[in-house]
């Protein structure tokens, strides 16, 4: 039926063509004009826009292909032109495009309040060592850091735990595996505390040093209400001439006062750690009941929160090696350790350090 609608051509010239095209659109817009209801909309469609059998592909395929080849430009044109009315006769005719129900799907209503996007936010325990770090800054400290996969001799050899040590047995350590055939001190392992950068830094700058090194460390550890197997720490170092345990009470106690508020007090209690002569466990003051005692704190009024000393002869003879000016005769230094998850449980009364792993944005929400 279409293709008898498709006259002939055989002169394709400029007039001709218009001609011919107009004579087309013509039909297209009495058409169009006529048109009463859905039925004859679609009709209407097919014969001009059908796929196989409307009147723009019969001319597409007739007209066009026949064309000499100089002409194919400016009946490409036409033909495009002509697509176009029809196009836009469809569209007025099916009530000028999209429905109301389409409009409506796109109206923008600027009353409604914006799409949130979730910013992301610091973990409590950046936020916190963070936090710890920013006091040491402010007295002076450089901040450094460590592999967190280290060798035996910087995890424990150089720290004063030789081979076989008892000591080692206290950091219960997750090592890798198939390392038998190498020399015990380069086997490697997931480091159990931070300490070891004292040693990887003061190989590489003889003293002064004051260096705080906070950080992610691992335990073979059951996990439990305080204990996980990652945990994190701040270490501290301060390494110069006349360096005492008063400077290291002061240092501490400042800090501490920093952290959890000016009325806190600090104690010190005997310990001990191989890498530290004398060595300490710091106590501060019941944050929850100022000292009275509650269950916090066991009813004793105080709560162990770090360990510290006097850097061990022994261990500057290991950074001698490297570093000639850590002679023990001539110079003196603390240290310290805390951890993060610790202090971070504390400062906001969290009971469960799982918490902070178990990635539950209910409870990291809180923290924004
Ligand atoms: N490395 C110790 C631990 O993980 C903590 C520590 C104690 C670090 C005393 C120190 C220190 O630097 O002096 O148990």
């Amino acid at each position: 039926m279409a293709n008898e609608t498709i006259p002939h051509l055989t002169a394709f010239d400029g007039a001709a063509l218009d001609a011919a095209f107009s004579a087309l659109e013509q039909q297209a817009r009495a058409a169009a004009a006529a048109l009463d209801g859905e039925a004859a909309i679609e009709a209407f469609r097919l014969e001009w826009l059908g796929r196989k059998q409307g009147r723009l592909n019969d001319i597409s395929s007739r007209w066009l292909k026949s064309a000499p080849a100089e002409a194919k430009k400016a009946l490409g044109q036409r033909f495009n032109g002509l697509k176009t009315v029809v196009e836009e006769l469809l569209d007025a005719a099916t009530g000028a495009g999209p429905t109301d129900a389409a409009l409506q799907a796109e109206a923008l209503d600027i009353t409604l309040p914006g799409t949130a996007r979730l910013t992301g936010a610091e973990h409590p325990i950046t936020r916190t060592m963070n936090e710890i770090v920013s006091v040491f800054a402010a007295l002076g400290y450089s901040v450094g850091v460590g592999p967190e996969v280290e060798t035996d001799y910087y995890n424990f050899e150089s720290m004063n735990f030789p081979p076989g040590h008892p000591a080692r047995d206290t950091q219960d350590t997750l090592v890798m595996a198939g390392q038998e055939r190498r020399p015990q001190r380069d086997r490697l392992l997931l480091r159990t505390h931070t300490s070891p950068v004292q040693m990887r830094t003061m190989e590489l700058q003889p003293p002064p040093v004051r260096i705080v090194i906070p950080g992610k460390v691992h335990r073979n550890d059951a996990q439990d209400a305080t204990h996980s197997p990652i945990f994190h720490q701040v270490e501290g170092l301060c390494v110069d001439t006349n360096i005492t345990f008063s400077d290291l009470k002061g240092t501490l106690d400042h800090a501490m006062k920093a952290l959890f508020g000016s009325s806190v007090k600090t104690r010190f209690f005997p310990s001990f750690f191989p890498f530290t002569e004398p060595s300490a466990d710091v106590q501060i003051s019941c944050i929850f009941c100022g000292g009275k005692g509650c269950r916090k704190c066991k009813q004793s009024g105080w709560i162990e929160l770090l360990g510290c000393g006097m850097v061990d002869p022994a261990v500057f003879a290991f950074a001698a090696q490297k570093q000639p000016a850590y002679d023990a005769k001539k110079i003196s230094g603390f240290a310290f350790g805390m951890g993060v998850e610790r202090i971070a449980m504390m400062k906001y009364g969290i009971s469960e350090i799982g918490q902070f792993f178990a990635g539950d944005m209910r409870f990291l929400g809180q923290f924004v």
